[in-house]
C-alpha cells in the first residue's frame, strides 16, 4: 500500500466574500474564468468534468470542452451515442465541475440537458477544422475497436472520399445545454476554513448561501 498522508499544501491565494458576490452565479462564473484564463499552469481553463448516471444507477465522469456560457447555461458538444448520450436519453440530470486547482478554486454546476437545435450543432460543427469533422464522422465514440491502425483506416478512408472538404454532420454528433439549478464556488482558505457559496434557482431568482467547509 502507498500512502499519501504527507501531500498536503495550505491555500492562501485568495479569499472569496459577501462583497464579490454577484446577483446571477453566471457573472461571478464570468469573471473566475476570465481570471483563471490569465492563469498559465491552467492549461485547459474551459475543461470541465461531467458526471452522467445511467440506467442502473452508476455514475461515471469525463472532460469535455465548454463551448459556451449564457446567463442560465453551459453548452457542451459530443456524440449522442456515447455512453454519456446515452445517459442522457434516460436521466438528463447531470454535474459538471472546473477543478481550477492552480487558482485554489473549484465551480460546481447542477443541472438537466436539453439537446441543441439543429442549427446550433451545425454552426459548431462546421466551425471546426476540417479534420476534427472527419474525426468525429468515423469515430463511434465509447465503443471497442480492435486496434489503432483499423481506426486510422477509418479516418484516412473517409478523408480519401471527401476530397473537396465538405463532409455531413453525423445526427449522432451534437450539443446539450446544461439548464443549471445550482452553482457553487469553492475558494481554498487559512486554516481549512474555506469559502464555499452556493446559489440555488428559486423560480427566475438565484439565492446564495455561504457553506461551511
Ligand atoms: C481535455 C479534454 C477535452 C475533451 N473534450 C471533449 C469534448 O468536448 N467532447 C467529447 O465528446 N469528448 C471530449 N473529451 C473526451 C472525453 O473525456 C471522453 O473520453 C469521451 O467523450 C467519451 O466519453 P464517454 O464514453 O463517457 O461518453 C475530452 C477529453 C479531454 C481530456
Amino acid at each position: 500500500m502507498s500512502i499519501f498522508y504527507q501531500i498536503r499544501r495550505e491555500y492562501e491565494l485568495s479569499g472569496l466574500s459577501e462583497q464579490d458576490l454577484t446577483e446571477s452565479p453566471f457573472q461571478l462564473f464570468d469573471r473566475w474564468l476570465q481570471q483563471t484564463m490569465q492563469i498559465k499552469e491552467i492549461s485547459d481553463p474551459t475543461a470541465m468534468i461531467i458526471a452522467t448516471v445511467n440506467e442502473q444507477g452508476q455514475p461515471s465522469q469525463r472532460t469535455v470542452l465548454m463551448k459556451a456560457a449564457t446567463d442560465s447555461a453551459l453548452v457542451f458538444y459530443t456524440n449522442k451515442n456515447s455512453q454519456k448520450g446515452q445517459d442522457l436519453t434516460t436521466n438528463p440530470n447531470i454535474s459538471a465541475i472546473f477543478p481550477w486547482l492552480a487558482a485554489e478554486r473549484q465551480v460546481i454546476f447542477q443541472g438537466k440537458v436539453e439537446p441543441l437545435s439543429e442549427q446550433e450543432n451545425d454552426a459548431y460543427f462546421y466551425s471546426r477544422p476540417f479534420s476534427s469533422q472527419v474525426a468525429a464522422v468515423i469515430s463511434q465514440q465509447s465503443q471497442t475497436i480492435s486496434s489503432r491502425d483499423e481506426l486510422e483506416q477509418k479516418y484516412h478512408h473517409a478523408l480519401a472520399e471527401h476530397p473537396t472538404e465538405k463532409i455531413q454532420r453525423p445526427s449522432h454528433w451534437g450539443g446539450y445545454r446544461i439548464n443549471c439549478h445550482s452553482v457553487e464556488f469553492w475558494q481554498g482558505g487559512e486554516y481549512r476554513l474555506h469559502d464555499r457559496f452556493i446559489y440555488r434557482k428559486k423560480g427566475q431568482q438565484w439565492q446564495v448561501s455561504r457553506l461551511q467547509p
